[in-house]
């Protein structure tokens, strides 16, 4: 389709340059425009859509007379406007925040004014670079329990996709929450992707059944819901059986949890169960899949790609030999870093987030409109080839300090920005960084599949095995 066709120039509301007012995008199929492709491959139909339409597209989805319009921002310049220069414009008000919302309740990913001030302020201390150098104890601790794991498993073969995911379950629960995780593992794992398709499912469906109704998709939702609100009570729980028991806390008096359970409101008011259930799911949820992903990546890549393994391996032995990690040893590891990067640009855990705009916006030249759903997508940014040569191609000598400084900001954005940007944005490199330096000391990995399966929910999904076969080193 010629993308000059479905554009009209016009004079912007500024009056200072063209602005195009039909945004172009695909026509779809004629019984529900685009909606099958945006829920069941979105990641391929937004790579489409911007090489075939451009930097802003419009999406159609459902039958005629009940479409759902949806506007994809895919440039550095059109992502810093909505999250960043204009975020008061676009908020967290978009169907896949209000299904998040309803699925896992108002904690500090999902709420939003009074209540995401309130809830910001009392959880950033827990954020800060002082206070999250001193979780990289435990960091190493979990790597030494995964290590010793790892050194009898029969065969040497293991699925880091699935050994990610629990290690970082396991680590941001016994941070946050001074909690052991281990017996809920599978719950967790079978239950955020069945709410992750459902989220997504219904964001972009143009009429929603009733939650209520007892269809089969409702009927999983909740029972997902549920499991996990059980993992979250559970965790609750045990800290004011501890605490009635005067047991001192292994996580130390100040954990997440602690500050939730002892913060007031403007009233004095406690906040109910049910607020505190929401925050540690949310935290459960953005504190462990986004990370595991991101580490996953990391592994398989280096298992796939000798010289680059060679050289984080050096890097790991000179400045890990014989002893754990410590904070300090995230500035001694720069190649493991630009590998971690790296794996975040190919696999961005949050490959797509988005937004509604309140009022009129021009981005790229293109007008928005008031009460538009936006969506920014990661995924399609960081493989934009105006601004990565050979996008497809793993290669951590990108994120050298020299060329990053050459890059749009908003080139590459795993963990988002402006004011709602990632608040365990250090935390997790902390983690990850000290992990894969950790592992790579330990072991040497060998891919076993070749490729991987994706699919998408609230974040990035693996749907096949990621195997590597591990060597024990010295
Ligand atoms: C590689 C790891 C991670 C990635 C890629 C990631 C990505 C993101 C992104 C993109 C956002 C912004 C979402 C939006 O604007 O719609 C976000 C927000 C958030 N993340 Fe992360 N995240 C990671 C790790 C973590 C960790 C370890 C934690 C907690 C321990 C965490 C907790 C949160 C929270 C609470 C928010 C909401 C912050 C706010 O609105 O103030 N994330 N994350």
């Amino acid at each position: 389709m010629s993308l000059t066709a479905a554009t009209t120039s016009t004079t912007s509301t500024t009056g200072t340059a063209a602005t195009i007012t039909r945004i172009p995008g695909p026509p779809g199929l004629p019984l529900v425009g685009s909606l099958l492709d945006l829920t069941r491959r979105p990641l391929r139909t937004y790579l489409d859509a911007r090489r075939d339409y451009g930097d802003v597209v419009r999406f159609a989805a459902g039958p005629p007379g009940l479409r759902a319009e949806f506007y994809a921002v895919f440039s550095p310049e059109g992502a810093h406007q909505v999250l960043g220069s204009e975020a008061a414009n676009f908020r967290k008000d978009n169907s896949f925040y209000d299904e998040l919302r309803t699925s896992l309740g108002n904690g500090l990913l999902t709420s939003q004014d009074g209540d995401y001030h309130r809830q910001r302020r009392l959880i950033q201390p827990l954020f800060t670079r002082r206070r999250v150098d001193g979780y990289a104890e435990a960091v190493g601790q979990e790597c030494g329990v995964l290590a010793d794991r790892w050194r009898v498993v029969p065969g040497g073969v293991v699925d880091v996709a699935e050994e990610m995911s629990r290690f970082a379950l396991r680590t941001v629960s016994r941070i946050l929450f001074g909690a052991d995780v281990e017996a809920a593992v599978r719950v967790v794992h079978h239950s955020f992707p069945v709410l992750g398709e459902f989220v997504l499912e219904r964001g972009f469906a143009p009429v929603k059944v009733p939650r209520g109704w007892p269809t089969p998709a409702n009927r999983r939702a909740a029972g997902a819901q549920r499991d996990l609100y059980a993992v979250c009570d559970r965790i609750i729980a045990e800290r004011a059986v501890r605490r009635a028991a005067g047991v001192a806390d292994a996580a130390g008096p100040e954990d997440l949890l602690e500050l939730l359970t002892r913060a007031r409101g403007e009233d004095g008011e406690r906040l109910d169960p049910a607020e505190l259930r929401d925050q540690v799911l949310i935290f459960l949820l953005a504190g462990h899949e986004t990370t595991a992903t991101s580490l996953a990546f990391a592994l398989f890549l280096l298992a796939k790609h000798p010289e680059q393994r060679r050289r984080a391996r050096e890097e790991a032995d000179a400045v890990l030999a014989g002893r754990a990690p410590v904070a300090a040893d995230l500035e001694a590891l720069p190649y493991l870093t630009q590998v971690l990067k790296e794996a975040m640009r190919l696999y961005p855990a949050a490959s797509q987030m988005g937004r509604r705009s309140v009022e009129e916006s021009v981005i790229d030249g293109y007008v928005v409109p008031a009460g538009a759903q936006v969506i920014l997508a990661p995924w399609v940014t960081h493989r934009h080839p105006d601004h990565w040569e050979q996008p497809d191609r793993f290669d951590p000598d990108r994120f050298l300090p020299e060329r990053e400084k050459e890059r749009h900001r908003y080139a590459w954005y795993p963990f988002g920005g402006g004011p709602r940007a990632c608040i365990g944005q250090h935390f997790s490199m902390l983690e990850s960084v000290l992990t894969l330096g950790a592992l790579l000391r330990d072991f040497d990995f060998e891919a076993v599949d070749r490729g991987v399966r994706l699919g998408q929910g609230i974040t990035l999904q693996v749907r096949s095995p990621m195997r590597v076969r591990l060597t024990p080193r010295g």
